[in-house]
């Protein structure tokens, strides 16, 4: 296996030699027969560029120019497509990405932050100049979901796009189940075992996730990307009791992202949720990503896999580079950015289910008082369950018929005056799959 001898190789500069970064150097490495075989063409790194030249890194780098400037990187002759692997949505991410396409040169980014943020711009600078932004690490690791989207349902009508796209979330919602531990403990064994990104926000408060899906419905619905749109709600008040009572009504709660476009607007929210068990999204449990996507033709299917790590997202990032070393150019978002329309964000959710809990006072007519409030605020109970009192107050759960946001905040600004709801309640929404 190898490329013929007078083809011209692909020269890749790559800008941060961190996880991933190292990840893309070892497959070159590894597999550069391979990689030369499947393109026609040899793939080769001629230059890379990270912060601290004497830091170890566990791949030979001997053979490649060294830069202390990404941008300088960026324009260098040597250098077909720039990789940017250094992450951050502005600083040298973004100074040097705009240096590449403004020089004409293909880029290739994990870098969720930065789509997210400039993901228009990018685009529109891209087509410019006549070059192609791919990033297909940047959403679900090593999941090739961008190009699921953007070519293989490219002839559906895409109707939603839902997932979990942050495996550190996965994990320690899973790891509370499993073992019993409160949020803050499994934070904190998520925190040592290096799960969480250097601001732990990014993870357990939805952005790194809300960023993805932002990418996501731009491609799934011919949309400007709008990170700014999404409904974002972290996992931090999620507790072990929430956990088991949900598992008690058959759900399991997952930080969910859903996005589809309804008649009201383009609704994108990354919040906590309830699934059923049995579903696939109920089944996926540790640092495991899943996206499901339903489109007018093809019905719903279901993308699983690693979501970082060293090797699944190197994986992502080479899938471009061997587009590019093909020469198949796509439009950034699957459409040219000037057709990218302007999305009219929902103001408020599709209706849907929503589970309750609340602490119930031992006291005559109390659950009476709860099912008024409901009622009054338009909310229909499905199913209920009352546990014991231990002492004063009992958990109840409900299960609610399709209902609005709106109706359930009514519900529970109103549970106050009964005099019988002790604490906060929680709701949650259920997802439907
Ligand atoms: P990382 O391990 O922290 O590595 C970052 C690298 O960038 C380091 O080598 C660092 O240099 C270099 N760097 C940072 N600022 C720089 C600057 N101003 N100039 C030059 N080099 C600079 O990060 P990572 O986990 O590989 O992530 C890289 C990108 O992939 C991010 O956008 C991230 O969101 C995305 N991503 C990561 C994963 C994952 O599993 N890790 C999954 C999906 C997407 P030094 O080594 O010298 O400090
Ligand atoms: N912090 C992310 C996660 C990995 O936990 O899924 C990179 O996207």
């Amino acid at each position: 296996m190898s490329a013929p001898a007078q083809a011209t190789p692909l020269r890749l500069g790559i800008a941060g030699l961190g996880t991933v970064g190292i990840g893309v150097v070892k497959i070159v490495q590894r597999h550069a027969d391979l990689l030369a075989a499947r393109s026609g063409r040899p793939v080769v790194i001629t230059a890379v560029c990270a912060r601290d030249r004497t830091k170890n890194r566990d791949a030979d780098l001997s053979g490649y120019a060294w830069e202390t400037d990404a941008v300088a990187l960026a324009g260098r002759d040597d250098v077909d497509v720039f990789v940017e692997l250094m992450g951050g949505h502005e600083g040298a991410a973004r100074h040097a990405t705009e240096a590449a396409l403004r020089a004409g040169k293909n880029v290739v980014t994990a870098n969720k932050a930065l789509l997210a943020h400039h993901g228009q711009e990018l685009a529109e600078m891209a087509e410019a100049a006549g070059a192609v932004i791919r990033f297909e690490a940047a959403v679900a690791g090593g999941i090739p979901v961008i190009k699921a989207l953007t070519e293989g349902l490219a002839g559906n009508q895409i109707r939603r796009v839902m997932g979990v796209m942050n495996g550190t979330c996965n994990y320690i919602l899973t790891r509370m189940e499993t073992a019993g531990l409160p949020y803050d403990t499994v934070f904190e064994e998520a925190r040592q075992l290096g799960y969480l990104e250097a601001d732990p926000n990014l993870d357990v408060g939805g952005i790194d996730a809300g960023h993805k899906l932002a990418i996501l419905a731009a491609i799934a619905f011919g949309t400007r990307v709008s990170f700014e749109a999404v409904k974002l709600e972290g996992i931090g008040r999620i507790s072990i009791d929430d956990i088991r009572r949900a598992g008690d009504m058959g759900y399991k709660i997952k930080l969910l992202g859903v996005a589809q476009m309804t008649g009201r607007g383009l609704e994108q929210r990354m919040t906590p949720c309830l699934v059923p068990a049995s579903s696939p999204l109920g089944q996926l449990h540790g640092g495991t990503n899943m996206v499901v996507i339903e489109g007018d033709s093809v019905g719903q299917i279901v993308l699983r896999g690693a979501g970082a790590g060293e090797g699944p997202t190197a994986s992502a990032v080479m899938g471009d580079v061997m587009d590019l070393a093909r020469g198949l150019k796509l439009p950034t978002f699957g459409m040219p950015a000037a057709q990218l329309a302007a999305p009219t964000p929902a103001v408020t959710s599709a209706p849907a289910s929503y589970y309750l809990r609340l602490h119930l006072l031992d006291k005559p007519g109390a659950l009476a008082k709860v099912a008024t409030v409901l009622g009054e605020a338009g909310v229909s109970i499905s199913r209920m369950r009352q546990y014991g009192h231990d002492d004063s107050a009992a958990p109840v759960l409900i299960v609610t018929h399709k209902t609005t946001p709106e109706a359930i905040s009514l519900a529970i600004a109103g549970f106050p005056a009964t005099g019988v709801v002790e604490g906060e309640p929680v709701a949650l929404r259920i997802e439907e799959l």
